[in-house]
């Protein structure tokens, strides 16, 4: 059985992993899991940066091949806020109904064309040797007038997809991870990764 473990404590972003990357023979587990406890402070600028620096700090800990993701929401309107920021604005503790709220209260009275967003996800890999690998999946839509929907998390609600015309929290997890940033981004890193997991 080989292992991967994903450097993640978010259990809405681990079940949604587990669905793309695991295949008889490979199992993804939580840095729980896998006993490693990390205090990693996110100090990058870029999604990309975030990612590397996550992945590096369980890598440290472990021989195993680490993934860790960074994502985030980026609203054109806000100039691409909340961003790399998206955990942490409004305060990593306010919950999901505040913050969405109030982003919903920053674009009262903008028409839907100009509500455009996407969720934007990299996922970086070290390998047992070192070696960095990195992807990158977005997904675009626009900020809702509402929030809606019961499944996904975080920003969920209030993400509309154009394809259904509804939020990301209204799709079911196969349908969310067939168009979403994280879904594209973990196909891409499964493919890019499949020579070491063979091996
Ligand atoms: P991260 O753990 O630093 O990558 O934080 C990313 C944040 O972006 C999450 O806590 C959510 O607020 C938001 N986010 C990223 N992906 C999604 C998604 O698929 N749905 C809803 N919110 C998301």
């Amino acid at each position: 059985m080989k292992r991967i473990i994903f450097a993640t404590g978010n259990e809405g972003k681990l079940k949604e992993i587990k669905v793309i990357l695991e295949e008889p023979g490979v199992e993804v587990i939580s840095m729980k899991e896998a006993g490693i406890e990390a205090d990693i402070e996110e100090n990058g600028t870029t999604f990309e940066e975030n990612a590397v620096i996550k992945a590096r700090a369980v890598a440290a800990k472990t021989g195993k091949i680490v993934l860790a993701d960074d994502s985030g929401l980026e609203i054109d309107y806000l100039g691409g806020e909340p961003g790399v920021y998206s955990a942490r604005y409004a305060g990593e503790d306010t919950p999901y109904t505040v913050k969405n709220q109030l982003l919903l209260d920053r674009l009262a009275g903008v028409e839907k064309e100009r509500r455009t967003a996407r969720f934007v996800c990299v996922i970086a890999a070290v390998l047992p040797d070192g070696e960095v690998i990195t992807t990158r999946g977005t997904i675009e839509g626009y900020i809702g007038f509402a929030p809606a929907g019961e499944n996904g998390f975080g920003y969920d609600p209030i993400f509309y997809v154009p394809e259904y015309e509804c939020s990301t929290a209204q799709l079911s997890m196969e349908q969310k991870n067939a168009l979403s940033h994280r879904g594209k981004a973990l196909r891409a890193m499964k493919e890019k990764l499949q020579e070491y997991l063979e091996a």
